[in-house]
């Protein structure tokens, strides 16, 4: 067997019953086999950093002894008048003239939903002081009112499941960095050695808990999907769409024609809980040897939008390209001026991932693209919020949701 990875674990407050240490001594108790937690235990033995002094202090040494042997970092600290606890700034700033923490993987966890300066605050020390820092393995997790132990925070799934998977993903992402650490100078990403072509997504039908989704048929939907988006009141859904609203039925058929002739896009018609033909979308940019897919072209009537409905279809298709397709990378784009298109897709889980400036000049006009994704990793937890949002105790009487699908996703 290899060695466990060693994670050196500093917790960001000196009190003996800090929430911070109780955190990281829970992930101490949640990490897998492959991996030690170590909790460093003197950071009130530091003394104040004074640049002038030449000798290296017995807790100093100590610190710098575990960074440097540690395969990565993680430190849980509170925020204390939105900025780091003096304590551990000190530390860090013993570091300064080192090279402890350059290239060095490290992670934020935190016990307190509410501490978010310090957490910009210590992201920023730590990238000027040349850590490697990974957004993907940071954990927010609400502990200031738990008098929990660790073995019974360990024992309770909503803590246990966000810290599990934040240990995860340093994992996976350090032995990336290993992997590719025999060319150190050319980083190269993580290994997929059995990694195989997935299958293209097929013409086929989908049933979810309120919503149908059947391949565009234009002979079978083209009139009801008129009627439900071409109507003037449905002019604003074209706006950011290639196309302008049809001139007439006949335009629209042959436009839904082409739309069906092809494979990539492959459109989809959409049908709201009455089972009305109420909007279209499309499976795009489809690349199976790279496991990734867009989903787009989506068109909903205005009845369509932000209902329960809408996002069941968004779930019943990424589930199907994560989960039967097997893809690893889910895309949204939009214009990036399209306020209401970014507003769903962070809604639906993806994360935003930048911004193409000049992308594409449609209708006469100039867009800048903003790209959003979701990745295989992710998956897992953004499928339990829709589970969780989407489950029939989630709304009331008149179909209102009880509690937001990001909320949910949080708690998942
Ligand atoms: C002096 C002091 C200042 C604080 N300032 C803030 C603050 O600005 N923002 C905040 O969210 N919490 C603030 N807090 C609350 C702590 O961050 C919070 O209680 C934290 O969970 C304590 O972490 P610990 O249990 O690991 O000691 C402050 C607490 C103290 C003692």
């Amino acid at each position: 067997m290899s060695t466990p990875l060693r994670i050196l674990a500093i917790p960001g407050s000196l009190r003996a019953r800090s929430t911070n240490l109780l955190l990281l001594e829970t992930a101490a108790l949640l990490a897998a086999a492959d991996m030690r937690l170590e909790i460093f235990a003197q950071l009130g033995d530091i003394p104040l950093f004074n640049p002038d002094r030449t000798d290296v202090p017995p807790a100093v040494a100590a610190l710098r002894a575990s960074v440097e042997s540690a395969d990565a970092v993680i430190i849980s600290a509170p925020e204390y008048a939105h900025g780091l606890p003096g304590a551990l700034k000190n530390a860090l700033d013993w570091l300064v003239s080192g090279i402890e923490l350059t290239g060095k993987p490290v992670a934020l966890f935190n016990a307190s939903a509410r501490s978010v300066y310090a957490q910009a605050a210590l992201r920023e020390v730590l990238v000027t002081l040349g850590a490697s820092f990974l957004d993907r393995a940071c954990v927010t997790i609400s502990l200031t009112a738990d008098s929990r132990t660790p073995q019974q925070l360990a024992a309770d799934p909503m803590i246990a499941t966000p810290i599990a998977t934040a240990l995860d993903r340093l994992a996976s992402i350090i032995a990336a960095r290993t992997n590719s650490a025999a060319n150190a100078s050319q980083p190269t990403g993580r290994a997929l050695p059995n990694w195989q072509p997935r299958p293209f997504p097929e013409r086929r039908s989908f049933r979810g808990r309120y919503s149908a989704i059947e391949p565009l048929d234009t002979a079978k939907h083209a009139e009801a999907l008129y009627a439900s988006l071409c109507k003037p009141s449905g002019v604003s859904g074209f706006t950011y769409l290639p196309a302008n609203p049809p001139a007439d039925i006949e335009e629209w058929r042959i436009r839904l024609e082409n739309h069906a002739a092809g494979r990539d896009p492959l459109f989809f018609t959409l049908f709201d809980e009455s089972g009305n033909a109420a909007g279209i979308c499309a499976y795009l940019r489809i690349a199976p040897e790279h496991g990734s897919i867009e989903i787009g072209h989506i068109h909903l009537s205005p009845e369509l939008q932000q209902t329960r409905v809408a996002t069941d279809i968004q779930y019943l298709l990424m589930r199907h390209a994560f989960e039967d397709l097997g893809y690893r990378r889910y895309e949204w784009k939009c214009d990036a001026l399209n306020a209401p298109s970014r507003r769903a897709a962070l809604r639906l889980g993806f994360r935003f991932e930048g911004i193409f400036l000049n992308a594409v000049v449609y209708k006469q006009r100039s867009r800048d693209t903003a790209w959003f994704s979701i990745t295989d990793d992710e998956w897992p937890r953004v499928r339990r919020g829709f589970e969780a949002w989407l489950a029939p105790e989630n709304f009331d009487a008149e179909g209102r949701q009880l509690h937001s699908l990001a909320s949910l996703r949080a708690q998942n």
